[in-house]
């Protein structure tokens, strides 16, 4: 097959990556999307850097073994401790989703006062603090991990009275800093927007890395000439570590296509990329 219409790989703990595969699906209709799930493993936030790195170089040699033409790496915590870890030994183009994010919102604020909600792993790695200075050394950041909010996402309860009570307890110390702009810096965040929403009211501005990191992908691709040309129908193709039927009618309530099946496999076998 021409190295074009092969997959784009993307990968996740679990279910947050959807919303990034979701947004690819919108900006690059023609592009296929090989989608792992590490559900055996989640929750990444709250483990160590040499895990995290252990778990993506696995999921990346499954993927490579796949014949993807590129990744996306759709997990802050995994872009914040593996991608510049692994990103040397790949040999196809691998984005990850917090410069995208951290470049939505250096555009999108306009008091300069940021906030950045992620996983434990995302928000101690300092790494939006350290790419926003750089984007704009008058920008002040505040960070706060919210660690319940990954098992509230991936239990479903997206709207619930509960989820709404964690997430006032969690960000109203944030809000009370005056910030216009909040990072929902884990990709599992976005399913909960609503939710978070009615917690952060009008005046602050929400940003989805997702959007950012489809048009990074459709970037890259076009530059190496590995754009799709739609030759072939885009058949998505979705994989998890554990529980699969969970994961496929979850997938199914929030994507614009409907997967027929979902595997599970071990991705344990697959070491170094
Ligand atoms: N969705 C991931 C992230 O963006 C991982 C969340 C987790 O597994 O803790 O950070």
């Amino acid at each position: 097959m021409d190295t074009k219409n092969l997959p784009v790989g993307v990968f996740d703990s679990g279910v947050g990556g959807l919303t990034v595969a979701k947004e690819i699906m919108k900006q690059l209709p023609k592009e296929k999307i090989i989608y792992f799930g590490d559900t055996a493993r989640v929750p990444y936030g709250n483990k160590s850097r040499e895990t995290v790195i252990a778990y993506s170089r696995q999921i990346v040699g499954f993927l490579l073994a796949k014949g993807v033409k590129a990744i996306v790496v759709a997990c802050n915590t995994a872009s914040a401790f593996a991608l510049e870890a692994i990103a040397g030994d790949v040999p196809v183009p691998i984005i990850g989703v917090v410069k995208p994010g951290a470049r939505t919102a250096s555009k999108t604020t306009k008091n300069g006062r940021i906030g950045i909600i992620g996983t434990e792993g995302t928000i101690n790695s300092g790494i939006y603090t350290e790419y926003l200075s750089e984007l704009d050394p008058g920008i002040s950041v505040f960070g706060k991990a919210c660690p319940l909010f990954v098992p509230l996402a991936e239990e479903g309860w997206l709207d619930d009275p509960i989820t709404v009570d964690v997430i006032r307890r969690y960000i109203t110390p944030m809000l009370e800093k005056d910030i216009d702009t909040l990072v929902l810096g884990c990709t599992h965040y976005p399913l909960l927007a609503e939710s978070i929403r009615k917690v952060a009211g009008d005046n602050v501005n929400l940003v989805n890395p997702a959007l950012e990191t489809a048009l990074e992908l459709a970037r890259i691709l076009r530059e190496k000439d590995l754009l799709s040309d739609g030759s072939d129908v885009p058949h998505h193709r979705f994989y998890v570590s554990d529980g699969a039927e969970k994961f496929r009618s979850f997938a199914n309530s929030i994507l614009p296509c409907e997967i027929i099946e979902t595997r599970d496999v071990n991705v344990k076998v697959f070491g170094q990329p």
